[in-house]
């Protein structure tokens, strides 16, 4: 019984296989970029077997540190500072964010200014949503004219791979993924089987072609997501943009990043002409916070390099049925039931009978722990209708104990109350005699648990509350 052995070849620089050598790449008209990558064995039968051509295929790590990148930013440099300070190229970047938030534009405005500096390349904007028209009026409300960015209006996997391969881009924009679909699978367009499906294809053609692309995928309102939360293993880097639609600020949060840093924030506000950066956020994300404050607190979040404020509202009803819901909106519910037992237990504060809802004001998720005492007094605040004063910042993460922890950088945190002129500091015990030597002009209070803090904003009860 012979057997039959016939050789496969695949072009280095666009996979092309082909059964026979040719000195030039038929599809990408690369030289010499063919070479022998399987020897495939056909028995009597006809049944194909794959051999290995034992041509080694691993090599020495230095092999590749010492391999030199070309590394990409985009000049953004909130953008840049988010993404780990440079591209790689052939990434594959996750955008995820609400309808509405920005996603379209910001991705634009990337694209523009990457092909400023890089002028013999070119970006292929693949639309599912949206017309060539209206990413064309968008551009030109951006003042954006540039001959090399190229517009698609294309739902088929296919279709788009043919465009790409023809277009060769340096730069690719899938807006978005939920949009994208092939009939090679039995998955209807836009379900989670589809969406993963397209998202592996775009994986394996942007690594085998060095296109750096980025994925556009629109999360729901309640932040839990049909999509992009499927997708966040196969990418190298997640991004989502945050924001509240009415307001005019944005925040762009790294969640995951292959290559770099993944808790840097960038900031940005929402003009006329698009998405500008923001250099000083301090206090953004306040907004007409004045004297009647029951059931709301301030706090100082660090995140990644950038410190800001944020307030946090609660409000506490009574529910005569039991059960009460519990409703938070930017904000870990299991946190809340978690602070809410522990109130429960150190400050007698019944629970059982109320609805609790804890909204994050400016469309910003909170996950940081250092906020749990603002959420406390927030809800203290509103269960025992005190008011408390708007020029107070509440410092500091709330363990199971009820007590209260030390604050990461507590100095730059200081710094930044200070410089926004807040006039007094609530946080615990062992941060608060440093504190007060090095901000002697701030009026700082330390606590050692959650019983001080209730005895602590006690003494607002009679400051005038509203009707
Ligand atoms: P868009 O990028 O379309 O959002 P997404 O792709 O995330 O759905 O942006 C939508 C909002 O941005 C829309 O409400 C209009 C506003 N916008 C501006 O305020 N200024 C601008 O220059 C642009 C282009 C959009
Ligand atoms: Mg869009």
């Amino acid at each position: 019984m012979t057997k039959k052995e016939r050789s496969q070849y695949q072009c280095s620089n666009c996979n092309f296989i082909s059964l026979k050598w040719m000195g030039k790449c038929p599809d990408c008209e690369t030289w010499n970029s063919l070479h022998l990558s399987q020897v495939i064995t056909c028995s009597k039968t006809g049944k194909v077997i794959l051999k290995d051509s034992h041509e080694l295929k691993s090599q020495s790590i230095c092999h590749y540190t010492n391999e030199t990148r070309n590394y990409i930013k985009t000049g953004i440099e909130e953008f840049d500072r988010v993404i780990g300070e440079a591209i790689i190229p052939g990434t594959l970047i996750l955008v995820g964010g609400e309808p509405g938030v920005g996603k379209s534009t910001i991705l634009l405005q990337i694209l523009n200014a990457l092909l400023s500096t890089r002028i013999n390349e070119k970006a292929l904007y693949v639309s599912g949503e949206e017309s060539c028209g209206q990413i064309a009026e968008r551009a030109s409300r951006l003042k954006i004219n540039n001959e090399r960015i190229l517009l698609c209006n294309e739902n088929n996997w296919e279709n788009i791979e043919a465009e790409i391969k023809s277009s060769r881009p340096a730069f690719l924009i899938i807006d978005s993924i939920q949009t994208v679909f092939s009939h090679q699978n039995e998955y209807l367009p836009g379900s989670p089987g589809q969406i993963k499906e397209m998202t592996y294809n775009l994986m394996n053609f942007s690594k085998a072609n060095n296109i750096t692309t980025f994925i556009i995928g629109h999360i729901n309102k309640e932040g839990s997501i049909a999509g992009p939360k499927l997708l966040e293993h196969m990418v190298d880097v997640v991004i989502y943009f945050e924001g509240d639609n009415s307001g005019v600020y944005r925040l762009l949060r790294c969640v995951k990043n292959r290559f770099g840093n993944s808790n840097e924030i960038g900031l940005f506000e929402m003009t006329e002409l698009g998405l500008k950066q923001v250099d000083n956020p301090g206090s953004c994300f306040i907004t007409n916070y004045e004297n009647d404050n029951v059931g709301k607190s301030l706090c100082c979040l660090l995140e990644g390099s950038r410190n800001f404020f944020v307030e946090i509202q609660s409000l506490v009803l009574e529910n005569k049925h039991g059960n009460g819901r519990r409703n938070t909106q930017m904000f870990d519910s299991n946190r809340l039931s978690m602070l809410l037992a522990v109130l429960e237990k150190y400050i007698n504060l019944n629970f059982t009978f109320t609805d609790v809802f804890l909204n994050v004001i400016g469309g910003i998720s909170v996950n940081n722990h250092e906020s749990d005492l603002a959420v406390c007094a927030s809800v203290i605040s509103s269960y025992r209708n005190i008011s408390l004063p708007s020029n107070m910042v509440f410092l500091g993460e709330v363990g199971l104990g009820g007590e209260i922890r030390k604050t990461r950088k507590i100095d730059k945190k200081l710094y930044e109350i200070k410089k926004y002129q807040y006039k007094r500091c609530i946080m615990s015990f062992q941060d608060h005699i440093e504190a007060r030597e090095r901000f002697p002009k701030l009026e700082i209070v330390g606590l050692k648990n959650v019983k001080d803090l209730s005895s602590f904003l006690e003494q607002f009860k009679n400051l005038k509350t509203i009707a």
